[in-house]
């Protein structure tokens, strides 16, 4: 079977937008395998671990042998049919993760053997042992970084920062309130934003370890951590003595957990909307447009990168920001649990658990 071979076809609403820069097929090493589905549906139960065949590296191939891969809810929902943008089948699971360059061809100027690499866009297939790809597709990665924080960086610490910087202009000693706070991109925003001396509201759902997982926020710089309950509460009123109301509010969730996050932004402030966790639409009181004027945004971050394909200096500058922050001690990689390539049922199934608070890593 020859999976990732040559360009899938992106279908975003039934339409076809473009070209998909899948792998150009698996590598020349005897232990090649992927996690390929051929339909979709159930995760767990569509995707198959299969050895795929040889490829030869020519010209201007890079051989990558993956290292790690996360599993993310777009994976999820790519396998399940439901995302904006769906590889033609079969195709190989995974779009985030950090490989290292085994052998290049000899007109590959961009990275050498040993480098570590993440993919460009989405769409790279990265639950796979190895991929033989073009180089336009792979961006440099430091190697001095911990192997989860490289697996996990090109899509959530990455999102946390552009929805820090791009919205509003915000400074030390400003405000921004967020929902699903212990998801991956909200660690990253609490880390990003503490290390800009911005405050972090912080909402999370009630759990049974709830303690635990606030003194897990707090740890990484979270300023303040609430349920989606004391939202609603008139306690509210007491916070925003200490910390200037919000004039950038970040929604993962939708629902009531996003109509309640509404009411505490400040005038003329904005939300943005990156994620749809509750699956339940965002509804806005008529009283956020008429008396404070709230702008409602979204951010893609697929989009944002595919936007930067011409010209790779603002992803670069931003990767290397993060890796910096990394370095520093300031970002590190959420909790992470490490799941063997071959146990990725175990992986599938924790990922789409709640209140697992624990990224799944597919290590190869
Ligand atoms: N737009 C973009 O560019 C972009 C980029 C990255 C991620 N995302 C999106 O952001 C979201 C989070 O991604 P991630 O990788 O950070 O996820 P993650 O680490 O797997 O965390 C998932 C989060 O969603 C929460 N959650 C799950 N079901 C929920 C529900 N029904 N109601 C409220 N909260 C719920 C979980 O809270 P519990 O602990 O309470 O279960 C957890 O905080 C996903 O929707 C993802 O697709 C978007």
């Amino acid at each position: 079977m020859r999976v990732g071979l040559g360009l899938g076809l992106v279908r975003a609403g039934g339409s076809l937008l473009g070209t998909f820069p899948r792998p150009l097929a698996a590598a020349a090493s005897s232990r090649s395998q992927a996690l390929v589905y051929g339909q979709h549906g159930h995760p767990a139960q569509v995707l198959q671990l299969k050895d795929l065949e040889r490829a030869e590296l020519g010209h201007s191939g890079v051989h990558v042998k993956m290292l790690a891969a996360p599993v993310n809810p777009a994976d999820i929902n790519m396998i399940q049919g439901t995302y904006a943008i769906l590889p033609d089948l079969p195709a190989v699971g995974g779009n985030e993760g950090v490989g290292q360059v085994v052998e290049v061809g000899s007109h590959v100027t961009s990275v050498k053997p040993g480098d570590w690499v993440v993919p460009v866009n989405a769409g790279f297939g990265t639950w796979r042992t190895n991929a033989v790809v073009s180089e336009e597709i792979l961006l440099k990665l430091p190697c001095d970084i911990p192997l989860l924080c490289a697996a996990t960086l090109s899509v959530n610490p990455c999102t946390a920062y552009r929805m820090l910087a791009d919205f509003e202009t915000l400074g030390p000693g400003d405000s921004v309130i967020q929902n699903a706070a212990n998801s991956g991109v909200g660690q990253a925003v609490i880390q990003i934003a503490a290390a800009l001396g911005i405050k972090t509201i912080n909402v999370i759902r009630d759990r049974p370890n709830l303690q635990e997982v606030v003194d897990r926020l707090t740890s990484l710089g979270a300023d303040y951590v609430i349920t989606e309950e004391m939202l609603r509460k008139p306690e509210m009123k007491d916070l925003f003595k200490k910390v200037p109301k919000p004039r950038l509010a970040l929604n993962c969730v939708g629902g009531k957990s996003t109509t309640e996050m509404l009411r505490h932004i400040e005038h003329k402030g904005t939300m943005v909307t990156y994620g749809g966790m509750a699956k339940q639409p965002v509804t806005v009181p008529v009283s956020a447009f008429i008396f404070k004027d709230v702008q409602l945004r979204g951010f893609w971050m697929t989009q944002w990168k595919k936007e930067q394909t011409q010209n790779k200096e603002r992803l670069t500058e931003m990767i290397l920001y993060l890796c910096d922050l990394i370095r520093k001690g300031q970002l590190t990689a959420p909790v992470c649990t490490e799941v063997p390539l071959k146990d990725y049922q175990i992986a599938l199934e924790a990922s789409m658990k709640p209140f697992i608070s624990a990224k799944q890593v597919l290590i190869m």
